[in-house]
């Protein structure tokens, strides 16, 4: 088992490059599917989700070429097989882009239920209802989805809840379903944009990605593209945040500063500093932490994705903070892990009230969730002491090599392995003691 050990209380300072967004890489790599010619992605993150996804189209038969660290040839003209299994479809959440991707292509898919993020309730009803109003039948058995169509036509469809993923995934399926699919109540986050200017460079004709309305008029092919992904806006966000925490001074490069808007406001409401260049922001603290309330929302709302960062900022703040979580029912599992190192946060459903200790102590803890894995890497690098952070893989699932980049801006950051036996055995100790 791999950890991370972090001697808190060293200040960021430096510069530092945000790599490509997981949530548009996981989405456009299977868009590839939807291409008559090999593409070119570029910009892509080294994550363990990017890994997977590419597992999943080599098992179904496309080539994928790996150009440098960040960018792939691949040639999914080659796929034989519109399945993907359970073993890597529960790895990771986002295996139900292949649901529209290979509908939207062969008319047919047949992939497990998702895993990912334990953050409560994951439904995907939504993006069943999209692919049946275009023509799809569905049957869930033994937990794999089976979609299978003659025919897929465009139509109207209005999402009961604003959802990324059923956003995607009805875009994925519509791309060439025959006349004009429009969808109402989409989400409008900047990875739903990138997915459709992958799509337009590809052929494809698609409008008003980014607003409530989308349109898709079906095409009939899709060329090949060279494309490069959009910068994570989350993991800018988490790296905004982990250098206010520590009153650190840090330009924070490769990023779109309008994605980053509802993350800049708090964060100026809280007393940091910001300022924004063309594709760069620069983050830094000359005074106190301060209170403030969030609620999160979708885009262009605070981002669920950066609660748990924002909420541990909060901690260190001076006075009662309140953090409303609007979009996932479980997102406040980290908080007990926080509570060790300190945090006096006490949570009532999905309200969290938050009393600025001012301080952290490190502390063993364990991540339960890709973000709330980033909150405690930021409580650790503010605390005073060591704290040791369990199960990181979740983390690596979506940050491209974090404790590299924040060892580059001065924190003291190690990951190190543990033979499983050694912790099996320190916990029984821990457990007898
Ligand atoms: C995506 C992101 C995730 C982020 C979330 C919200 C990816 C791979 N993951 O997840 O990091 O936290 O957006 O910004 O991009 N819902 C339904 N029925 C559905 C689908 C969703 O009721 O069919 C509900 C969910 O329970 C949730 C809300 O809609 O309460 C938003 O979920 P959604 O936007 O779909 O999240 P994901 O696409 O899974």
């Amino acid at each position: 088992m791999d950890k991370f050990i972090i001697k808190g209380g060293r200040r960021l300072v430096g510069e530092v490059e945000i790599s490509g967004a997981k949530n548009a890489a996981v989405a456009i790599i299977p868009a590839v599917i939807l291409s008559d010619e090999p593409c070119v992605l570029e910009n892509v993150p080294a994550i363990s989700d990017v890994n997977i996804s590419m597992r999943i189209l080599r098992e179904m038969g496309a080539e994928v070429t790996p150009l440098s660290a960040t960018s792939y040839r691949i040639d999914a003209t080659k796929i034989e097989k519109c399945c993907v299994p359970y073993e890597t479809a529960r790895k990771m959440r986002a295996s139900y882009y292949f649901l529209g991707a290979l509908l939207g292509k062969f008319g047919k898919a047949r992939v497990s239920m998702p895993g990912g993020c334990p953050l409560g309730d994951r439904p995907i009803d939504q993006h069943l209802k999209a692919f049946a109003a275009l023509g799809a039948e569905y049957k869930v058995d033994q937990g794999m989805i089976d979609l299978t169509s003659e025919k897929l036509t465009g139509n109207q469809i209005f999402l009961d809840v604003v959802s990324v993923g059923a956003t995607m995934n009805a875009m994925l399926a519509a791309v060439k379903a025959e006349g004009l699919t429009i969808l109402e109540n989409a989400a409008k986050e900047p990875h739903i944009v990138d997915l459709a200017n992958f799509l337009n460079s590809m052929g494809a004709n698609i409008m008003g990605a980014g607003t409530d309305v989308i349109k898709i008029r079906g095409v009939k092919s899709l060329r090949g593209a060279t494309y490069a992904v959009i910068p994570d806006q989350i993991e800018a966000g988490t790296f905004m945040v982990a250098a206010a925490a520590t009153n650190g001074n840090v330009l924070i490069k490769n990023v779109i500063p309008k994605h980053l808007e509802s993350i800049t406001k708090k964060l100026e409401k809280i007393g940091v500093n910001i300022e924004q260049f063309d594709d760069s922001i620069r983050v830094s603290v000359d005074g106190p932490l301060v209170k403030t309330s969030i609620k999160t929302t979708p885009h262009p709302g605070f981002p669920t994705d950066m609660q748990p960062q924002i909420a541990t900022l909060l901690t260190l703040a001076e006075g009662t903070s309140i953090v409303t979580e609007g979009v996932w029912e479980q997102r406040f599992r980290y908080v007990d892990e926080l509570r060790r190192m300190g945090a006096d946060i006490s949570v009532d459903g999905k309200v969290a009230v938050i009393e600025g200790t001012g301080k952290l102590m490190g502390a063993p803890v364990k991540a339960c969730d890709l973000r709330a894995g980033a909150a405690l890497i930021i409580a650790g690098l503010a605390a005073n002491g060591i704290t040791e952070i369990e199960d990181i893989f979740h983390i690596e699932r979506g940050y491209d090599c974090m404790e590299g980049k924040l060892r580059a801006l001065g924190a003291d950051i190690e990951k190190k392995s543990f033979p499983d036996e050694a912790v099996a055995s320190e916990k029984k100790k821990a457990i007898t003691a």
